[in-house]
């Protein structure tokens, strides 16, 4: 039988948990996949893409399995992604918004866990703080999966690294990202050292990534857009005000001002380098129309990739494969 064709009469990880009865792997950060995690879920991503391209119907992988989709804030692109993939796989999805549950308000984090955990077999939530995501996951006894929380976007990363795999084929590459330091920008750092590549975080002084993203010793920090994106395979930016941070719109356009990737700033790279960014974007504001929308763009690409992505974490997760 095909690693893919799972049966999981087989499988020895129970699918359904309790909190504290066996501990689910849960993908919270980009730090929670190992080296050989993301080059796992790359391939299986890239096989499965070529299955829905060519395959008359979808495999289904994970019959019957149901995924919570716990939604503090907007989406178009991780929840048509996730759900699309939960379908796909053979299994369904459901979507949870504050006005579904209010969790934390209507009942307390640890009890949303604890019954999601007895009816579902993963639970995937985007939430307004980090914190709360690692509460949720505490009292999970099913796989918990980072949609976006305000620290990090792991989805987003390998939805984008299997992007720059396809446009850029094999071996380091120089990844420049411009902008704010922020979710994306950690996960995706994280992601692409763990594949080996050279990261250039180029950022506003006071909006760097965090801390530990700087460890890897294939990160760095620039402050210089032109030096950063000089020589690069692939210049990726995302909004310079993220979801929560309204208030705070007027003082970040002046501060990342001069941190829009244009064409002028697109030339200093290799000839062929590719611009990434996970959208929804503001143009005219972190880049320019004739970037975004011109040649170089892979932006549709990375996000049909979310779904190969996400499906591939997901039965991979269900699977227990994972490290
Ligand atoms: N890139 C991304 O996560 O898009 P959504 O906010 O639309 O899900
Ligand atoms: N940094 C953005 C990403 C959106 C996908 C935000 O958090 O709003």
């Amino acid at each position: 039988m095909h690693y893919l064709q799972t049966n999981y009469d087989t499988v020895q990880k129970p699918l359904f948990g309790s909190p504290g009865v066996g501990k689910p792997k849960h993908v919270l950060a980009s730090s929670d996949l190992s080296p050989s995690d993301v080059r796992l879920t790359l391939d299986t991503a890239k096989l499965l893409k070529r299955a829905r391209k060519f395959a008359p119907k979808p495999v289904t992988l994970v019959e019957n399995r149901v995924l919570a989709m716990i939604f503090e804030k907007q989406s178009l692109r991780t929840r048509v992604t996730f759900e699309t993939a939960m379908v796909e796989l053979g299994g369904h999805a459901i979507y949870l918004t504050k006005s579904d549950i209010d969790m934390g308000n209507r009942e307390s984090v640890a009890d949303v866990a604890a019954n999601l955990s007895r009816w579902c077999s993963l639970i995937v939530a985007r939430l307004n703080r980090h914190s709360t995501l690692l509460e949720l996951a505490e009292h999970s006894g099913v796989p918990v999966i980072n949609a976006l929380t305000d620290g990090e976007h792991p989805c987003q990363a390998l939805a984008d690294l299997q992007t720059i795999e396809e446009k850029l084929g094999p071996g380091k590459k120089k990844l420049t990202y411009i902008g704010d330091g922020n979710n994306v920008a950690n996960s995706f750092a994280v992601t692409a050292a763990k594949l080996g590549h050279e990261v250039v975080i180029c950022s506003p002084p006071g909006y760097e990534c965090e801390d530990p993203v700087y460890d890897y010793p294939n990160v760095n920090q620039s402050y210089d857009p032109v030096a950063a994106v000089t020589g690069a395979d692939a210049v990726y930016t995302d909004v310079w005000v993220s979801m929560g941070q309204e208030d705070e719109e007027q003082e970040r356009l002046q501060r990342f001002a001069n941190y829009q990737v244009n064409g002028k700033l697109m030339s200093k790279a290799k000839p062929g380098a590719i611009f990434l960014h996970c959208l929804p974007a503001r143009r005219g504001l972190e880049v320019t129309e004739e970037v975004i929308d011109g040649p170089q763009s892979v932006i549709y690409d990375q996000a049909e990739n979310r779904l190969h992505a996400q499906k591939a974490l997901m039965k991979l997760l269900l699977d227990g494969v994972l490290e």
